[in-house]
């Protein structure tokens, strides 16, 4: 377990946060995890009235939720993620990181009740099943129609969702993305944009 000090400097740059993990997952988060300025902007956005439960569905390693609930205490940060070995590194990162406004979730998104989150934060989650190369392993299983059936399930929860909740989606497609919600921000790029639902 890290001292105060060192802990905090895990949240200083994309390479001290990544120390907190193994070496092949070191090596996955160029391509797989939120880079640090991302995620802390997204986070701001979804933070910003204070006090609310945000959700990042297929939360890898907890790259985005620790930074979230780190820079923004006044949230309480989730991370659903399938994958139990990465399940578990999210888990070691938190107890080491004592970060205590965050919690991870080991399950398939679909089977977690979406009304009880407030705010969602998506990096592409479902790509995977899109692609051939990159892929973090071979233990599940890839479809183009579960891209589909996951995308839709996705879309159907956030249409059920009240006016005023907020959505970052990053790398993303937008099959998930209701016409209720308004885009009201993104970077220069487009890759990361903020999305309001009216
Ligand atoms: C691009 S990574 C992003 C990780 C994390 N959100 C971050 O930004 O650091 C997407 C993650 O979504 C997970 N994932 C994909 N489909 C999922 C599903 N149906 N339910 C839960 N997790 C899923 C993958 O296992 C992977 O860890």
């Amino acid at each position: 377990m890290g001292n105060a000090i060192t802990r905090r400097a895990s949240f200083l740059s994309d390479a001290s946060f990544d120390w907190l993990y193994p070496e092949g997952i070191q090596r996955m988060s160029r391509r797989h995890w939120t880079p640090m300025g991302i995620a802390k902007k997204a986070a701001g956005f979804l933070a910003a009235e204070g006090g609310g439960k945000i959700l990042d569905i297929g939360s890898g390693v907890g790259k985005f939720t620790l930074i979230g609930a780190h820079y923004y205490p006044r949230s309480f940060f989730y991370g659903v993620e399938q994958r139990s070995e990465l399940h578990h590194y999210a888990e070691a990162a938190k107890e080491y990181t004592k970060t205590e406004n965050a919690a991870f979730i080991n399950l398939n998104f679909t089977q977690v009740d979406l009304a009880t989150y407030d705010h969602f934060y998506f990096y592409n989650a479902f790509f995977e099943n899109l692609v051939t190369n990159d892929r973090i392993d071979h233990r599940i299983e890839y479809s183009e129609s579960l891209y589909q059936y996951y995308s839709r399930f996705l879309y159907r929860e956030l249409d059920r969702k009240p006016a005023g909740t907020r959505l970052v989606t990053f790398h993303s497609l937008e099959d998930e993305v209701p016409p209720a919600y308004q885009q009201v921000d993104a970077s220069a790029d487009f890759r990361l944009k903020m999305w309001m639902k009216r």
